[in-house]
């Protein structure tokens, strides 16, 4: 299961688990974008079915877990990738209202817990399962551009993780996230990545190449972390 799979590095995961004989839970909210998603993976020769749902609501995710298990059987990976992106500026805090953080927590920390409790109970039962969370940079490093509630939602789904990675770890659930820095699909200028060490933007190929360590056998001894993916930028 991938959620917001429906394109960015979400579309670029779940055809790399398709490429690599996963059969793939495509979710958006964007009903069309999921279906798009899931036909490039069909064409290609993999695996993939559509369903969409808001992540930040719970029903709807429970729902949409019965409906994977259904059509595709139990899952054993879970990417949590669905957020709402830090639009830059979005508001300053000081000047925000309690509204205004609704959304950015609903989505990028509620979000996580409510795939967490639809998708994991499954694999504890199981005694195998891999839940990926897609975190950024911005949880832990501060910045004037306005992302307090994004920060304050991808922190959140980082301190739960690392709890969800000790309840599990005696059942063969491995529980991480991936922090990132900003990616090639954000429309920022060459130059502001000179503030890199590794002077360019990430790629969806750059975080395919984690994910898919992750998930493998091979990182059975690798839970409850926090993997920076920056080029260097920390
Ligand atoms: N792109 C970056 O530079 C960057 C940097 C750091 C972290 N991230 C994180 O990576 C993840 C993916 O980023 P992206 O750039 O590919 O984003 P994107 O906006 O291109 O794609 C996100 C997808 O998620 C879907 N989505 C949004 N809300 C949803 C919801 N409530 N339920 C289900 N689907 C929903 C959207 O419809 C969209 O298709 C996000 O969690 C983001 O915070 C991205």
């Amino acid at each position: 299961m991938v959620t917001g799979a429906g394109r960015g590095i979400g579309r670029a995961m779940a055809e790399a688990l398709a490429g690599h004989g996963a059969s793939v839970a495509v979710n958006d909210i964007v009903a069309e974008r999921a279906e798009e998603t899931a036909a490039l993976i069909n064409d290609a020769g993999g695996r993939a079915a559509a369903f969409a749902a808001d992540v930040g609501q719970h029903a709807a995710v429970l729902e949409m877990a019965a409906a994977v298990e259904k059509e595709l059987g139990p899952a054993d990976l879970l990417v949590n990738n669905a957020g709402i992106p830090g639009s830059f500026s979005a508001f300053k805090f000081v000047d925000s209202q309690p509204s205004d953080w609704e959304p950015f927590l609903r989505v990028n920390l509620y979000g996580v817990l409510h795939c967490c409790h639809a998708f994991a109970p499954a694999m504890k039962e199981r005694g195998w399962g891999r839940v990926v969370t897609i975190s950024s940079e911005a949880w832990r490093m501060g910045t004037d551009y306005g992302i307090s509630m994004y920060a304050a939602g991808k922190a959140g789904a980082i301190g739960f993780m690392r709890q969800l990675a000790s309840e599990l770890g005696h059942d063969g659930v491995t529980a991480n996230c991936i922090s990132l820095g900003e990616l090639d699909n954000l429309p920022l200028p060459d130059d502001y990545f000179a503030r890199y060490p590794v002077a360019r933007a990430g790629s969806a190929d750059d975080v395919v190449a984690l994910l898919l360590y992750l998930v493998s056998d091979e990182a059975a001894w690798m839970t409850g972390q926090v993997l920076p993916l920056n080029g260097g930028l920390s």
